[in-house]
């Protein structure tokens, strides 16, 4: 009748990949309490730490809940809270991670009659609502885990990758807000055949260091011509962070989905732990607040 869930931060495009590659932290997330109700109703009845519409069509959680009950022609209503602990607009799947933790929870709740990657469908459908384009790229490793990439959008085609597990992740959230829709819409349309070669080298290299557990190769994958020239101009001390990441042994850093969080990708608690300490003293020495998180990749 009732579940309570952890539901993931994500970072998506992981540099190379823009809209196709995103992964799971473990440590930051929403948790989420979805109900079954008497009313044939589907209500966002509790949002706690951000302000959030309560309107189940302006809610992504409520929306990708819609669409998935209208798909199975289910009438059961459902009441869902969600203590938003990640917080809007930071570029860690704040939408994806109520979109997703919505249509899981609910698909347990009805027995499961949808498979992880076919809720990534109905969970897009919030980051439709959120951001004017249902990528996958946050929502997929929020209900797979680990790595997702993004084969096709049409069709749907969503493949997991393996996680080394070595692997840390240490984001930098500065307090400011970043909405994905704005920082869609200064990306330009069509880009260079040169750039492309380069971004889709990137991207098999990285698919590659994933599976053969090559943690230096994974490093120098994390490479961006295409985005991160153009959005970094809007996260404050961007290149300042990712010379104290790299001095610290960071193997490799970008921004975390549409911005401003940043990340640095590193290879062992020690390390990780090193990377976060510099980061955090750096960006205290900026004045701006400031958020910071440590985790492994699951
Ligand atoms: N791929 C999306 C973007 C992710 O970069 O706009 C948003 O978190």
């Amino acid at each position: 009748k009732e579940i309570k869930i952890f539901s993931p931060a994500t970072v998506a495009n992981l540099s190379c990949g823009f809209d196709v590659l995103g992964c799971c932290l473990d440590t930051v997330g929403d948790e989420m309490t979805i109900k079954k109700n008497e009313l044939c109703e589907l209500r966002i009845t509790k949002i706690t730490w951000q302000d959030l519409p309560m309107e189940t069509n302006k809610n992504v959680a409520g929306v990708a809940a819609k669409v998935m009950l209208d798909h199975l022609g289910e009438k059961q209503g459902f009441d869902i809270e969600i203590d938003k602990k990640i917080r809007v607009g930071s570029g860690i799947g704040s939408s994806a991670a109520s979109a997703a933790g919505a249509v899981f929870a609910i698909n347990k709740l009805l027995g499961e009659p949808y498979t992880a990657k076919q809720l990534i469908k109905f969970a897009m459908a919030g980051e439709q609502l959120a951001s004017g384009n249902a990528h996958a790229d946050n929502v997929a490793p929020a209900l797979l885990g680990g790595f997702s990439l993004v084969k096709s959008y049409d069709p749907l085609e969503v493949i997991s990758l393996p996680s080394p597990g070595e692997l840390r992740m240490v984001i930098l959230h500065p307090l400011i807000e970043i909405k994905t829709q704005d920082s869609r819409a200064i990306l330009r349309q069509s880009i260079s055949l040169k750039s492309a070669v380069s971004q889709w080298g990137n991207l098999g290299a990285l698919v590659s260091a994933l599976y053969t557990n090559d943690y230096d190769l994974l490093g120098r994958s994390l490479v961006d011509g295409v985005i991160e020239p153009i959005r970094s101009i809007l996260i404050p001390y961007f290149d300042e962070i990712k010379k104290v990441a790299v001095e610290n042994g960071a193997l490799g850093y970008g921004i975390s989905g549409s911005g401003p969080s940043v990340f640095a990708l590193c290879r062992g608690d020690e390390n990780a732990s090193r990377v976060k300490n510099a980061i955090g003293e750096f960006y205290h020495s900026t004045g701006i607040e400031f958020d910071l998180h440590l985790s492994a990749i699951n």
